[in-house]
């Protein structure tokens, strides 16, 4: 039992070197230096702003498509981003940037046991739904929920990129049938979320979307913010019930019952009719974003 422990410790330790690393290989995207760096000063214009964020045409188009998403709830439609930041604010826009950034600076290319497309698509719509579901259940950070949802997974594209071999193992893993959850931390030591958390921290991000992206998988464990990771963990699951953007990586995703109490779902039936009515919506907005990945 002991030699089990002392070697998960190892597993960790090395993981968790290996992640120091990748802050100085993947250092913090140009664009979001420059925007975060205008987002400090108060005299930053709009126009300022956006000349800085148009200088990555994959991030404007994305930002585009996010703001003018039915599930983010804006009436008008934006087609500059130099309305999207007016209409979204300064805070929103440098948590829209910073998410989609980091993304666009940790994409692999895809391969037998990553379709980054996939990847992109799962990210983005469990974003969309989790953005919603706060926005209908009147929380107050819900801007926090769509960002922390697109991140989710980061800690995913991190093992595949940075550690393939590692990634390698833990899809053997699964094929001989072990859950994701206890192939990582045989193979890394620790879970895609503790990973996605570490590297936030790196990189300066609110700690408050860690610890969401950490306990994305068990929402009960969040201290702070159940009631939001809860959102993210059932905007995850969705995905895959839905078949949206569906992720291998989450084939079998369990449901924490956590959920219940956090978000007032009576019974699983209660849970399946909710779901549902997501669906026509949901499914209407995928072909547009198809071309995005
Ligand atoms: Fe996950
Ligand atoms: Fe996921």
């Amino acid at each position: 039992m002991s030699t089990v422990i002392i070697d998960y410790n190892q597993k960790r330790e090395r993981t968790e070197l290996i992640l120091k690393r990748i802050n100085t290989l993947a250092p913090i995207p140009k664009i979001l230096q420059e925007v975060l760096q205008l987002l400090n000063n108060i005299n930053t214009s709009p126009h300022l702003l956006s000349k800085a964020i148009s200088k990555d045409q994959s991030v404007v188009l994305k930002i585009l498509t996010i703001a003018n998403s039915p599930f983010y709830g804006l009436t008008k439609k934006v087609s500059s981003i130099e309305f999207a930041i007016m209409i979204l604010g300064y805070d929103e826009i440098r948590n829209v940037v910073s998410a989609l950034s980091l993304m666009e600076s940790l994409k692999n290319k895809s391969d037998q046991y990553m379709d980054q497309k996939n990847f992109w698509m799962h990210s983005y719509v469990t974003a969309t739904i989790a953005k919603k579901l706060a926005l209908d259940m009147g929380l107050e950070k819900s801007g926090e929920a769509f960002i922390a949802a697109l991140l989710h997974d980061l800690g995913i594209s991190i093992i595949h990129r940075f550690m393939h071999t590692d990634f390698v193992s833990i899809c053997d893993l699964v094929s001989s049938g072990a859950s994701y959850y206890d192939a990582e931390l045989q193979v890394i030591g620790m879970t895609h979320g503790e990973i996605g958390e570490i590297l936030l921290k790196y990189w300066n991000i609110p700690d408050l979307i860690g610890e969401i992206v950490c306990n994305h998988h068990n929402p009960k464990l969040s201290e702070r913010l159940p009631v939001l990771t809860s959102v993210v963990h059932l905007a995850d699951y969705m995905t895959q019930q839905l078949r949206v953007g569906e992720f291998n990586w989450d084939d079998g995703l369990e449901l924490n019952d956590h959920i219940f109490s956090a978000l007032n779902i009576k019974d699983l039936a209660e849970l399946g009719k909710f779901i549902d009515s997501y669906k026509e919506p949901l499914l209407a907005q995928i072909e547009s974003l198809r071309y995005l990945a």
